[in-house]
């Protein structure tokens, strides 16, 4: 992977043995300003062999046991760099087996809420926890440690972790049964901000003003003289990607924007506007509404909808980007989750890379090699280095939106009058839901045209009209979701606004699925 602060930022690594959660240990670090990179314990040496020299090393929770022969290990030279370890779970368990310590399996999986009695002062406590008294934190765990290597201490105990909180203060290796990157351990952000900046002593010289400055000089040392294109989809991420490209090259980006007819009301204008006007960026501007809706035409299936969508943007990109000429790049808006390395332990150690292309396909058809400035960072970051490069909070802060785009919320035929019924409400619902300030709180709301009528009443007369869905849900990355838990009043005029003004539509009900089972979108 390209460093993008070689010499410069202070690093931490973070081990990956496979944990659900170990991007919450990324976040966390983040957040307190420092930078850090995830790698899986089978390749934590060769990174550190490559000269990643990270000032602190943080090992993860993971699903094996180390009682089993063939469990992972940290790499040895971990323990002989000098720097602080912080040890989670089954990081804490692999730690003590490499140190001389013992681990005992077969205990019953423990999950969910425990509390911690503190026994001794700790730089790991300071100004968060006091001895003698209890505190929660979140629980997961199968095996125990039963016997410390030399040196270590228990300064925390629950009633079923004995070994809840074990430290060497001397080699500044702190580890514990629990994990402190969950929110469901409250005190856990504090905890690891004590671990970087009193025991490791960083500074927290991540910031997004660095970053841009760091990431201008790597994308002009990448593309030297050469052409760059840029699919905007009008997104947060291929625009962030596009302005900060921009800003490092210049007249040799060229942005081309499909407009597909399926975006959101005023959308494809706001975009267009943007670039042109505020950041003077060359844009090819493609009006391809006809030859999309015209292509969806009697096509019902959504799994059809969402091929001859991505074809047909392919189809028309590669069209423009050879009236561009020349290019040489393709940049893409990839982010940090879309590149991380994750373990997995299904049939033995593997090693899974999920690769993410917005525009698939389209790199190695064209010959193009890829400027992907975002793959460090995750969706906040990249809003934060928004804001930092000048884009309107209200673009930057805007929900994800898929590429299918609306094609995928309307059930059945798309049609011009069907798209147009939908803008409409889609624009009254987040309307109301900025009025009520609720937009920030919400990872993603949208309106879905079904294809049921039902009947109503509007004055005197009788309606058979379409029913609309409102979909709005909590997320921290897509992958999961909880349906949002609106004041009545706010879905009551939300409903009332929509049946009112929106020719078509007599009848707003709720989605209230979560994800699973439901997935966010529709179709
Ligand atoms: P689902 O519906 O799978 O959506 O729960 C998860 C997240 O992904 C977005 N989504 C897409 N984004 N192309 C995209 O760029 C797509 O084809 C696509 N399908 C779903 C969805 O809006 C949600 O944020």
């Amino acid at each position: 992977m390209t460093k993008p602060t070689d010499g410069l930022h202070e690093r931490v690594l973070i081990v990956d043995f496979g944990s659900q959660v170990t991007q919450l240990i990324a976040r966390r670090v983040r957040e307190i300003g420092v930078y850090c990179e995830v790698h899986p314990y089978n390749r934590a040496a060769s990174v550190l062999e490559g000269g990643f020299a990270p000032k602190a090393v943080i090992l993860s929770g993971g699903p094996a046991s180390v009682t089993t022969g063939a469990s992972p290990r940290a790499p040895d030279q971990i323990f002989s760099l000098g720097v602080p370890v912080l040890a989670i779970c089954y990081g804490q368990q692999t730690l003590s087996v490499q140190l001389g310590g013992e681990v005992e399996g077969g205990h019953a999986r423990e999950f969910g809420r425990a509390d911690v009695e503190v026994l001794a002062d700790s730089p790991l406590f300071e100004g968060v926890w006091r001895v003698g008294e209890r505190y929660p934190v979140w629980m997961s765990h199968g095996d125990r440690v039963t016997r410390l290597p030399e040196g270590f201490q228990v300064i925390g105990v629950s009633p079923n972790a004995p070994f809840a909180v074990a430290v060497d203060e001397r080699r500044r290796f702190y580890t514990t049964m629990f994990h402190p990157e969950v929110v469901h351990t409250p005190d856990g952000a504090r905890l690891l901000e004590n671990f970087l900046k009193r025991i490791a002593g960083l500074r927290g010289d991540w910031t997004m003003a660095a970053f841009r400055s760091e990431a201008v000089e790597r994308i002009r040392s990448q593309v030297g003289g050469d052409r760059v294109i840029c699919g905007l989809s009008g997104g947060v991420d291929s625009s962030v990607a596009a302005v900060l490209i921009h800003e490092a090259i210049g007249e040799q980006l060229t942005c081309v924007f499909v407009d597909t007819g399926l975006m959101r009301k005023g959308e494809a204008e706001e975009v267009v506007t943007l670039f042109r006007e505020h950041y003077n960026i060359p844009l090819v501007h493609v009006d391809a509404r006809g030859e999309f809706l015209g292509g969806l035409s009697g096509v019902t299936d959504p799994e059809a909808k969402r091929k001859f969508i991505g074809a047909k943007f392919i189809e028309i990109f590669e069209r423009e980007a050879r009236r561009v000429g020349d290019a040489r790049f393709l940049a893409q808006g990839t982010l940090y989750p879309d590149v991380i390395e994750s373990v997995s332990f299904d049939g033995g150690p593997s090693v899974t890379i999920k690769s993410h292309h917005n525009v698939g396909g389209l790199p190695e058809r064209m010959n193009l090699r890829l400027v992907e400035p975002l793959r460090e960072l995750f969706k906040d970051e990249v809003r934060a280095l928004g804001r930092e490069l000048g884009l309107p909070p209200a673009f930057v802060g805007r929900h994800p939106f898929p590429g299918p785009g609306l094609a995928i919320r309307i059930p059945g035929e798309v049609t011009a009058e069907r798209v147009a019924i939908l803008q409409k409400a889609d624009a009254i619902y987040l309307d109301e839901i900025r009025k009520a300030g609720l937009y920030d709180e919400i990872w993603q709301a949208f309106a879905v045209l079904l294809p049921v009528r039902s009947v109503g009443v509007m004055g005197d007369g009788r309606t058979y009209d379409n029913v609309l869905a409102l979909r709005a849900v909590t997320s921290t990355d897509g992958m999961t979701a909880d349906y949002y838990p609106f004041p009545h009043d706010v879905l009551g005029r939300c409903a009332t606004r929509i049946i009112n003004e929106v020719k078509g539509v007599n009848r707003v009900v709720y989605d209230i699925t979560s994800k699973p089972p439901g997935t966010i979108e529709w179709e």
